[in-house]
């Protein structure tokens, strides 16, 4: 201690200063914790207080436009830099603005819930899945890790893992074709196995299964479980909250349902499991990704969009209530018309995966909510059919949708159609599609928040070609 430098004493007494800020950021979220899903997604962990004392009272979160935030001196540039107190620094390492996103995000995530996690926004889902996935599959000596994911997922995450990662670097997926089989998850992990990858619901095919045993079979081989939760929400499904290690989303989706931008999100554990010896990265896997891979690689989400987003968030529940109960009417009208071969919705009673995601999927807060005052199953807002005649039928009834957007989107405020086969999904090839039961004449729709029988008049016309 005598020979302590002046400067080390100066890097000490700002990191002294950081620990009221941080029990104070402490506070604040066991404050939040105590409150219900629409109250954090309202107010996440912005506070009156931080408005008055910090912000001319803004009640609105505020944008920081800022690239770089301004330091008192070199001691505590250090400080920060060093990763030794809290700060935002550069736009591309972390903003304030991306802080009030990520920490309503972390709370909707763990809601209901002991959990601790932390949350990593980037600029797309598909950013968050790739610096997820590949942090994972850091190589530990002269092993060739390799990762285990179900087949059935969207069509860019099937081309990242099976082309960039695994043509193109070598890198091992091992397809899972039928996920709810635990046994064909057990048999492709081995010990260079980083991670099992799952998406719940997937779209387009809304596959499904039961989560529990696999996220218990990854953790009895030391690895973490990976879902990918855009369709449900955790309006609907909190994985963490049963034992998943990190979720990611793209909160491009149902999150930012206005339809104006991109965003992605990891929400992580804290700890996750890993079988990868790397202490830091282990106890807070969102906070790992973002002082190191995230910033050495870029990815970062603009502060303009987290404050979208952000302002999109505030009424998730409500929107995801509505937006599921009027696919599962579009559902049921699909499912009794003559002229469609298939419906796929995990709502409908006959759906052969429709109790295993009555298990899982449910309104949160319904039985504290006036209206419901029970729990409720919600099935979300995606669903798929398939209209008689093959691929150009389908074609045909696509064309003449005249409400409904042909757009390769989902999640939106509006309701949206694709054919999944000739967009999300045409990259991967005929065969790859096949392995995923995506079948040509299937087209994709996410029911929006119209009047039903509007929607239903305009698929109607379209499927009785007048
Ligand atoms: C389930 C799922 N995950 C990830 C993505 C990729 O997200 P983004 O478009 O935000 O990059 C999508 C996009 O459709 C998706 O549907």
């Amino acid at each position: 201690m005598m020979n302590e430098s002046p400067s080390a004493r100066g890097v000490q007494r700002y990191i002294e200063e950081a620990k009221e800020v941080l029990l104070e950021r402490e506070r604040r979220w066991q404050r939040a914790k105590g409150m219900r899903f629409d109250t954090i997604a309202v107010h996440g962990l912005y506070t009156v207080d931080e408005a008055i004392k910090k912000n001319q009272g803004a009640i609105i979160e505020p944008l920081f436009l800022s690239s770089a935030q301004a330091y008192r001196d070199a001691d505590e540039l250090e400080a920060a830099l060093s990763y030794q107190i809290p700060t935002w620094c550069y736009t591309r390492i972390h903003n304030p603005t991306l802080g009030y996103l990520e920490d309503t995000l972390a709370l909707l995530e763990t809601y209901g819930s002991d959990v601790r996690a932390g949350c990593c926004v980037y600029s797309s889902g598909m950013a968050a899945i790739e610096n997820v996935t590949d942090t994972l599959l850091v190589r530990i000596g002269n092993e060739r890790p390799n990762f285990v994911s179900q087949c059935q997922i969207y069509g860019g995450t099937f081309q990242q893992f099976n082309v960039r990662k695994m043509q193109e670097r070598g890198i091992e997926v091992r397809w899972v074709l039928e996920p709810a089989d635990i046994d064909e998850w057990r048999k492709k992990i081995d010990k260079n196995t980083r991670f099992l990858y799952a998406e719940t619901p997937s779209n387009p095919g809304l596959q499904f299964f039961d989560l529990k045993p696999v996220i218990e079979l990854a953790h009895s081989h030391g690895i973490p479980m990976v879902v990918d939760s855009t369709i449900a929400s955790p309006a609907l499904m909190r994985p963490l909250t049963f034992g998943a290690d990190i979720v990611i989303h793209s909160a491009t989706k149902v999150m930012s349902t206005s339809g104006m931008g991109m965003a992605g999100a990891v929400i992580a554990r804290q700890p996750i499991v890993s079988n990868i010896p790397n202490g830091e990265m282990k106890a807070d896997f969102a906070l790992y990704l973002k002082r190191y891979p995230q910033r050495d690689q870029g990815g970062c989400l603009h502060p303009f969009q987290a404050l979208m987003t952000l302002n999109d968030l505030r009424d998730l529940r409500h929107r995801v209530d509505r937006l599921s109960e009027n696919a599962l009417i579009v559902a049921r009208f699909l499912a009794s018309h003559p002229a469609v071969l298939e419906v796929n919705y995990l709502g409908l009673g006959d759906h052969p995966r429709h109790k295993v995601a009555s298990d899982y999927f449910f309104l949160v807060d319904a039985e504290v909510d006036p209206r419901y005052q029970r729990p409720v199953n919600r099935y979300t807002h995606l669903l798929a059919f398939r209209p008689r005649g093959g691929h150009e039928a389908a074609r045909r009834v696509f064309d003449r949708l005249q409400l409904i957007y042909r757009a390769t989107d989902l999640g939106r405020v509006k309701t949206v159609a694709t054919i999944p086969a000739i967009s999300t999904h045409l990259l991967q090839g005929e065969e790859c599609r096949q392995m995923a039961c995506i079948p040509n004449d299937l087209i994709r729709l996410s029911v929006g928040a119209e009047d039903p029988q509007d929607i239903i008049n305009d698929l109607k016309q379209a499927l009785e070609g007048r």
